[in-house]
C-alpha cells in the first residue's frame, strides 16, 4: 500500500513543524509506505508568481489520498489572500465541510487553568466547514464615503447544517455519546433555528445520543469552569473557529492544537491550528506537536490505526518531558521534541 500525502509546508513556521511531522511518520509507518508530494504554495509563491493556488495544483491536491498543511499567512501579504483564496478555497473546492478539533490536554501539560485536571478536558468540536459566514457572500455599497455599507451574510442550508450534524452525531456515537449544540439561538433565531430543528430531526436516527444546548457566550464560560461536560460539540464555522482557539488555550496552548478538515467522501487536509508564528520562524523555537498531532489524525483517517497510536503516545511522550508548550520555553528545540515523539512512539 503507498498513500500520496500531499504536503503543503506554507508559511513561517510550517515548514519546520511539517517537517517534524513526516519525520514521525517515517517511524512509525510499518506496513505502507508515503509518497509525499510537495506542494509549492504560500505566500513565497505568491510574492514570486502572483499565483495563490493554480489549477493544475488544485487537480494535484484533489489525487492525493490525505494533505497536510503547515500554515498560511505572512506579514507581506495583505491579509485575506492566503487565507480566503488557498486555505479556504481547498477546504471548499474539495467540499472538507467537517472541521474536526478534538480538545484534549496530553499527560503532563501545564494550561492557564490550574483548577483543570487532565481527565476534565477531553472534547471534540465538530465545526461546520463549508458555510456559515465563511461563504463570501455580502459586498460594499457606497465604500470608501461616510454612508458605506458593508453586509456579509451567513448562508446556512438545510444541506450543509444536515450534513455536519449528522457528522457530529456518529462522532458523538463513538466516544460518550454526548451532543452539544453550540450557537446563539437567542439573537440568531434563523439560523440558530435551523441548527436547533436540524439536531432534534437527527436525533430521532440517535436514540443513544442525549443532546442539548448551549449559547455560545456561555460555552466559552464552560471551557474554563466546567469543560468535563462537552463530549462532542457542533457548531456553525465562525463560532468553531473562535471556540477551538480557546478550546487550544486549555489544551496547553496553540503549539498542542491540532484540526482536520475532513472530506467524508473526497480528499481531507490535517494541520495544526495555530498560524504562522513569524516571529518564531527559522529560529528552531515553535512547537511542532500541533503538526505531529494532525499527522496522527492523519493516520486515523487512512485507517492507520496501529502508526496513529504510536504517533499519540509519542506525544504523551514528549509533553511529560518538555517544561513548557509555548514556543521557546518547551526546555527543547523543535527538531528535540520530534525527536522525543519518535523516541516515545518506537520504544
Ligand atoms: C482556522 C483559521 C482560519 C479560519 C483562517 C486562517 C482563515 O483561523 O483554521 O481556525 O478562520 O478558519
Ligand atoms: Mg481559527
Amino acid at each position: 500500500m503507498t498513500y500520496r500525502i500531499g504536503v503543503i509546508r506554507g508559511d513561517g513556521t510550517g515548514p519546520e513543524v511539517v517537517a517534524e511531522a513526516l519525520k514521525v511518520l517515517e517511524a512509525v509507518r510499518d506496513g505502507f509506505d508515503v509518497d509525499a508530494v510537495e506542494f509549492d504554495l504560500g505566500a513565497d509563491r505568491y510574492l514570486r508568481t502572483g499565483e495563490v493556488l493554480p489549477a493544475d495544483e488544485l487537480e494535484g491536491l484533489r489525487g492525493c489520498s490525505a494533505i497536510l498543511l503547515g500554515a498560511v499567512g505572512d506579514p507581506r501579504v495583505r491579509p485575506g489572500i492566503l487565507e480566503r483564496d488557498l486555505l479556504l478555497r481547498i477546504r471548499f473546492e474539495l467540499d472538507q465541510y467537517v472541521n474536526l478539533r478534538p480538545v484534549i490536554r496530553y499527560p503532563g501539560v501545564q494550561t492557564l487553568v490550574p483548577s483543570h485536571t487532565e481527565e476534565d478536558v477531553n472534547f471534540v468540536v465538530v465545526r461546520e466547514n463549508s458555510e456559515g459566514l465563511y461563504s463570501g457572500a455580502g459586498g460594499f455599497h457606497r465604500k470608501g464615503t461616510p454612508y458605506e455599507v458593508a453586509i456579509q451574510e451567513s448562508i446556512n442550508t438545510r444541506h450543509g447544517v444536515e450534513r455536519i450534524v449528522r457528522y457530529a452525531f456518529n462522532v458523538a456515537s463513538d466516544r460518550r455519546r454526548h451532543l452539544t449544540l453550540v450557537h446563539k439561538t437567542n439573537v440568531l433565531t434563523f439560523a440558530g433555528d435551523l441548527y436547533q430543528r436540524v439536531v432534534d430531526d437527527v436525533a430521532a436516527e440517535f436514540p443513544d445520543v442525549r443532546t442539548d444546548y448551549v449559547h455560545v457566550d456561555a460555552a466559552c464560560i464552560y471551557f474554563l469552569d466546567q469543560p468535563s461536560r462537552f463530549d462532542v460539540i457542533v457548531t456553525d464555522n465562525m463560532f468553531g473557529d473562535i471556540i477551538t482557539d480557546l478550546g487550544a488555550m486549555i489544551q496547553g496552548g496553540m503549539g498542542v492544537a491540532a484540526g482536520a478538515n475532513i472530506a467524508p467522501d473526497g480528499v481531507s487536509m490535517f494541520e495544526p491550528i495555530g498560524g504562522t508564528a513569524p516571529d518564531h520562524a527559522g529560529r528552531g523555537t515553535i512547537n511542532p506537536l500541533a503538526a505531529i498531532a494532525a499527522m496522527q489524525m492523519l493516520l486515523v483517517s487512512l485507517d492507520e490505526v496501529k502508526a496513529a497510536d504510536r504517533v499519540h503516545a509519542g506525544i504523551g511522550h514528549a509533553t511529560q518531558r518538555m517544561k513548557s508548550m509555548r514556543a521557546a520555553e518547551m526546555g527543547y528545540a523543535t527538531s528535540e521534541v520530534g525527536d522525543l515523539v519518535v523516541e516515545g512512539a518506537t520504544s
